[in-house]
């Protein structure tokens, strides 16, 4: 596995590579764990080359207190990026990437980028796509690979590529759960013991949400998880809602025509997690 920490030497690099190599890329912030993995293993697939960028992003943190703990783990992800073959590791510093201009682009994706995550998250998506859109003119990747855990984040890329005429294919990856459920993050591993046992119980209201909504409407599933989350000693709800996968507005009854998503996230003491699953 090569490393590299320049743009520089990253496209002397592939600039090397033969004509219409095609590349894989899966952008990461670290703290690699199965769910990253299952991502670069698709790459890998499907794809000459995969490369994987590691970067804790500034501008996508709404919370400083939250960027300062971001996990970093970097001797192990290295070992895990070599344990799946990986090509190329693409680990550049803050100032590589962002000079001395740590700002955001502004972007306007058509309202999905105010629901749920953008209306609890001030600014984090205008971060997220001014990052990934930087992370695509330096890699010209052919496929970008990004997990459905982030669904908005996601459907923000896509909107992203089509507005700015990026061209890289999308590839949306399934989430992957700890046995217990639990959808694997970064972030699990500041759970407390206690706040790691408790945090299965987010996949399980999911799914129960899901069996509800084959008979009840949006408004009485939400009230019953509400209620649910209020009873609980260690989980506070930030939001549950059902939405259209599309445009991601909210959506009262069940359409088997439409594709329609649970979202959920909640707070295990300062650390937030989230969740979501189709309905269909
Ligand atoms: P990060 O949280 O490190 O996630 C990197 C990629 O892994 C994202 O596409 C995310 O959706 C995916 N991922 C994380 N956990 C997953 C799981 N349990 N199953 C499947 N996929 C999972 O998302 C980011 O970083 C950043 O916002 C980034 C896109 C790198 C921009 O900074």
């Amino acid at each position: 596995m090569l490393v590299f920490n320049t743009i520089e030497s990253l496209q002397k690099h592939i600039s090397e590579l033969p004509k219409r190599t095609s590349i894989g890329f899966v952008p990461t912030m670290g703290a690699l764990h199965k769910g990253h993995l299952s991502l670069i293993k698709k790459a890998e697939k499907q794809n000459k080359i995969t490369v994987v960028s590691i970067f804790v992003n500034p501008t996508q943190f709404d919370n400083a207190e939250d960027l300062v703990n971001y996990p970093k783990t970097i001797e192990k992800d290295l070992k895990l990026l070599q344990s799946v073959n990986c090509s190329i590791a693409f680990i550049p510093s803050v100032k590589e990437i962002y000079n001395e201009n740590i700002y955001s682009e502004s972007f306007d994706f058509g309202g999905i980028e105010n629901e749920m995550e953008g209306k609890f998250r001030k600014g984090h998506f205008n971060g997220v796509a001014t990052i990934v859109k930087r992370l695509f003119e330096i890699v010209k990747p052919t496929k970008a690979y990004f997990g459905k855990k982030d669904f908005q984040q996601l459907q923000i890329i896509k909107k992203l590529v089509e507005i700015k005429k990026i061209p890289v294919k999308i590839k949306g990856c399934a989430i992957f759960r700890e046995p217990d459920g639990l959808a694997m993050s970064s972030r699990n591993t500041r759970l407390t013991k206690e706040q790691r046992e408790a945090a299965p119980f987010i996949y399980k209201i999911l799914k129960k949400a899901k069996k509800k909504f084959g008979t009840k409407n949006a408004d009485t599933v939400i009230e019953w998880v509400e209620k649910k989350f209020k009873k609980h000693p260690i989980l506070d709800l930030e939001y549950f809602l059902i939405a259209n996968e599309d445009t991601l507005q909210s959506v009262n009854k069940k359409d088997n025509n439409k594709k329609q998503r649970a979202f959920i996230a909640v707070y295990a003491g300062k650390i937030r997690l989230i969740d979501n699953l189709s309905l269909n």
